[in-house]
């Protein structure tokens, strides 16, 4: 469905995306996760036709995105990062503006329209003005609004960045449903969890580079052994690092009073081992554990960061009028 071949976007003398490959087959989830700035939106931009890449090439469904852009815009639809719905209008309304922006016939738009509201669980507020919804009720607008013209590669920049817990299950659900209906899609998130939760396979990204790629458990394979994480007070950290590099053989990564290290002994034997030192140290920590890698270490270890060492607020963005 999508084809991305060494793709290179440069901004002046800035490469916001260096060489990047990647391809999704139909009806695929496939996630770029990333943090602030690592280049996710460039490439949707790019797929969209939004921006030119600089070298690379991208098929969409076979075509090539420099010569068949407005073909492409007919079976791709893209929910922006930031929510944008007409506030002034209600639910219904707001559908039907996009309706007629992709030229749908009369015939078939109620139909699509009463679908969409009862998908987005919105039926009951069909004529209730949008600007008086709640974050997760625009998202959910938001995202059965790109569906409307029924496209076969939707795309996603950071559906769930700013909902709270449950309505980030809920927009999961309504992702999963997509790709039942045999919808492509491709989604970036700062989430590793929802990479983890929502996606058959995971590019990991980072300044412009995509460090690893594959199923989320090919992924975790990729550290090997278990994460050993500990908590303490910034005045005690150096020497814990110490104790771990000493004792376990291990690389540490360090985060103000978080020391994480992938340790290749069993947990229990960590455990034995690191408690008894830091106990006869008398080193007092708050938090002390040992577990399999999450896509999180996965990010610590190929980055020396966490995924979310920002975390973007959601902005709602209200256009007045087209
Ligand atoms: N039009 C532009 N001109 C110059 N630099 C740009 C432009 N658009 C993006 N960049 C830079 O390219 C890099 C990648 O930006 P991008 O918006 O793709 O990141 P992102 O992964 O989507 O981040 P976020 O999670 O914050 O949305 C950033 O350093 C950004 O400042
Ligand atoms: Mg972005």
């Amino acid at each position: 469905m999508l084809e991305i071949k060494n793709v290179v976007k440069k901004f002046g003398d800035f490469t916001a995306v260096n060489n990047v490959s990647f391809n999704i087959k139909k009806g695929e989830i496939f996630g770029l996760l990333g943090p602030n700035g690592a280049g996710k939106t460039t490439i949707l931009n790019l797929i969209l036709g939004v921006l030119d890449q600089t070298s690379g090439q991208i098929y969409v469904n076979g075509m090539d995105n420099r010569k068949k852009g407005k073909e492409i815009k007919q079976i791709i639809s893209l929910m922006t990062q930031e929510t944008i719905v007409e506030s002034d209008l209600t639910a219904k309304e707001n559908l039907m503006l996009f309706a007629k922006l992709y030229h749908l016939n009369n015939d078939i738009i109620e139909e699509r329209i009463k679908n969409a509201l009862k998908e987005a669980e919105l039926t009951e507020f069909a004529n209730k003005r949008a600007g008086t919804f709640s974050g997760g009720m625009q998202r959910r607008l938001e995202l059965v609004k790109t569906l409307i013209h029924e496209p076969k590669l939707i795309i996603l920049d950071e559906p769930t960045t700013g909902l709270d817990i449950q309505n980030r299950v809920k927009m999961w659900d309504h992702i999963k449903s997509l790709a039942r209906l045999g919808i492509t899609v491709l989604l970036t998130t700062q989430y590793l969890e929802e990479a983890d939760a929502l996606c058959d396979r995971i590019a990991i990204i980072d300044h412009g580079n995509i460090i690893a790629m594959g199923t989320s458990s090919e992924l975790k394979a990729l550290a090997g052994g278990y994460i050993l994480d500990i908590i303490a007070k910034e005045q005690y950290i150096k020497q814990i690092a110490e104790i771990i590099k000493k004792h376990m053989k291990a690389e540490v990564n360090i985060a103000a009073d978080k020391i994480t290290a992938n340790v290749t002994k069993e947990p229990l034997e960590v455990i034995g081992i690191i408690s008894k030192v830091l106990q006869d140290s008398k080193i007092p920590v708050m938090s002390f554990g040992v577990h399999l890698p999450t896509i999180d270490d996965i990010f610590l270890k190929l980055t020396g960061k966490q995924t979310r060492d920002t975390t973007g607020e959601m902005k709602t963005k209200f256009v007045k009028r087209f």
